[in-house]
Parts: C-alpha cells; sequence; structure tokens
C-alpha cells in the first residue's frame, strides 16, 4: 500500500481494501502464537491521541503497535482543551518533536486528523473524527463478515440506529459499497435524514423493515454527545422501534450476523440475549480489530521494507 496516511474509506479503491483485509487476516496467526509479538516494527514510535473517550479503539491500536514490537505513547487529552484548531495543532508539534513515526488520533472534530496528516511528516491513523469517519472499525467489520462469507459482493447489510451520527456507520457505507455489498439504512427520522440519500445506501423506516432481508445487521449506539439539542426518544420508546431483541430475530435469517462497534447498550438497541446470542460476532470484531490495527500500521509503516516480515 502506497500512502503515508489512513483517513478513511470513502474513496478507496477495492484493491487496497482487500489488501488490508488479507494482511489482517495473516497478521491474526501472531495473536494465536504463546509469544504474540513479531519484531516488524521495531524501534518505531506509534502515539496514540485520543481527545474523545475510547476503549476497543485505544487499546486494540496499542496492542497492535506492542504485538509488532513498535513502541507506543499515550497521548489522552481533556476534551474541554479541544475546541480550537490552534491546540491541535500544538498538541501535534509538541509530539513531532518527539520523532513518532504514527500518530493515531481520535477528535470530536471532522477533518483532524486531515490537517495533521496535511502538516506533518508522520503517519496519520483516523481512529475517529467527528461524525466523518472511523475506518479501521469498518475494516474489522468487514474482515469479520468476510471469515463468515468468504466474499462481501451481492451480500446485504442493515445498519441500524443512530447511523446520522456514527462515523462508523459512514466509513461501512463507503467499504460496503467498493465492496459491492448493499447496504441498508434504518433509523428514527432526527438520525437516519433524508441527506443520508446521497450516500449509496436505501433507507428504509424502522429495524422490521430491513431485519429479514439482511445478512447482517449492525446495531448503532444513540450518539447522545453530538445529537445537541434534539429531542431523544425514552430508551423505551428507542427500543420498540429500532431494538434488536429476541421477538424481532424471529423474522431473521437463521444464520444472520448480529454485530455491533461498542460500547453496547444492553436493552436500549440490543437485548441482552441477542448481543450474547450464538447469532452475535461482537466479540469476533473486537479480536479482529487487533489484527486490523496491526496490517494498518504495518502497511503505513512500510513493516516490509525493514527486512522483518509479519512472518
Ligand atoms: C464507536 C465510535 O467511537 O465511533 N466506538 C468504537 O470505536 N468502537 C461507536 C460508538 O461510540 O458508539
Amino acid at each position: 500500500m502506497n500512502r503515508k496516511d489512513l483517513l478513511g474509506l470513502r474513496g478507496m479503491p477495492r484493491q487496497e481494501i482487500e489488501l488490508i483485509l488479507s494482511t489482517a487476516a495473516a497478521m491474526r496467526e501472531v495473536g494465536r502464537r504463546r509469544i504474540k509479538k513479531v519484531p516488524t516494527l521495531r524501534g518505531r514510535l506509534v502515539v496514540t491521541l485520543f481527545f474523545e473517550n475510547s476503549t476497543r479503539t485505544r487499546t486494540s491500536f496499542e496492542l497492535a503497535a506492542k504485538r509488532l514490537s513498535a513502541d507506543t505513547l499515550s497521548f489522552s487529552v481533556n476534551t474541554s482543551s479541544t475546541a480550537k484548531g490552534e491546540s491541535l495543532m500544538d498538541t501535534a508539534r509538541n509530539i513531532h518533536a518527539m520523532s513518532p513515526d504514527a500518530i493515531v488520533i481520535r477528535h470530536p472534530a471532522t477533518g483532524a486528523p486531515h490537517l495533521l496528516a496535511r502538516s506533518f511528516p508522520f503517519s496519520v491513523i483516523n481512529a475517529g473524527d467527528g461524525i466523518n469517519e472511523h475506518p479501521s472499525q469498518a475494516l474489522l467489520d468487514m474482515l469479520t463478515m468476510r471469515d463468515h462469507w468468504g466474499s462481501l459482493e451481492g451480500r446485504t447489510v442493515a445498519i441500524v440506529g443512530d447511523v446520522q451520527h456514527s462515523r462508523v456507520a459512514r466509513s461501512n457505507i463507503h467499504g460496503l459499497a467498493t465492496m459491492g455489498a448493499r447496504v441498508l439504512v434504518a433509523g428514527p427520522g432526527t438520525m437516519c435524514r433524508r441527506e443520508l440519500s446521497g450516500l449509496p445506501v436505501e433507507r428504509r423506516h424502522c429495524l422490521d423493515d430491513v431485519v429479514a432481508e439482511a445478512d447482517a445487521v449492525m446495531m448503532l449506539r444513540i450518539q447522545r454527545e453530538r445529537l445537541g439539542a434534539a429531542v431523544l426518544p425514552s430508551a423505551r420508546e428507542y427500543a420498540a422501534f429500532y431494538g434488536l431483541d429476541l421477538e424481532r430475530m424471529r423474522r431473521a435469517r437463521p444464520d444472520v450476523l448480529v454485530m455491533h462497534p461498542g460500547p453496547i447498550n444492553r436493552g436500549v438497541e440490543i437485548g441482552a440475549e441477542v448481543a450474547d446470542g450464538d447469532r452475535s460476532v461482537i466479540l469476533d470484531q473486537v479480536t479482529n480489530g487487533i489484527a486490523v490495527r496491526m496490517a494498518l500500521l504495518f502497511l503505513v509503516l512500510g513493516g516490509q521494507e525493514g527486512g522483518d516480515d509479519a512472518s
């Protein structure tokens, strides 16, 4: 892969997505060893810079870097100091002074990773920029689906809930469309607006309209932190129309995949029995996240040129 940064899946060619997924599949083997480490990125510095909360994404990028023997440094920034582009640039200048090879950034503003990528020589990986993109999440989602189906071509994926404010949804929509899958979206009017029709999706009204058709159902958390003054439905009301419970699962295909990027709100967008049920691949998504992030670090840092490969 010939790119310095990984900022989003919009416009990324199919061959490149395929390369990332097959590299990730190969990386998984490292995680199954007793000694889960290869020397591929020895001596390289990967910095995680998170201006928003995260559990899975940050830890899995750090674990991915460690499995490739890179050094890791984790910057936590208080969200209250993030509003101004200047403070982001100042932080980045300070990190730059420490000679990092890659920065993994999560920021509430769309385009923050792109700004760093343009301004600095280190590689930038977008770990979520506002409502825009979260490419590593969509890649791990696609890897999880590919494990079950072999190919994404011709498959139907339903994305349900707060699609409007979800960077996970946006990255998946771009990636899945490129890979030849059909994407259905459903959610309340304020969370799944008509403007989405500018994206390659088919919009439906409610969960019942998509559940029977889908090969995979991806449930989303309501992004309360991004909803502003919008009126929120009560948890009960929301679950009644958009919650995936056992009752609705009866209408789904027997081999449907139930997905969720986390964090889960049990009893709101997904019932506990479904989240823990036999169609759920939610924890496989987490495991695949490490492999995908190893692949991304390896590919943007040109690991193969160092002489060591992943094996
Ligand atoms: C997602 C995110 O941060 O966009 N979480 C994640 O990375 N797994 C989804 C969410 O916060 O709901």
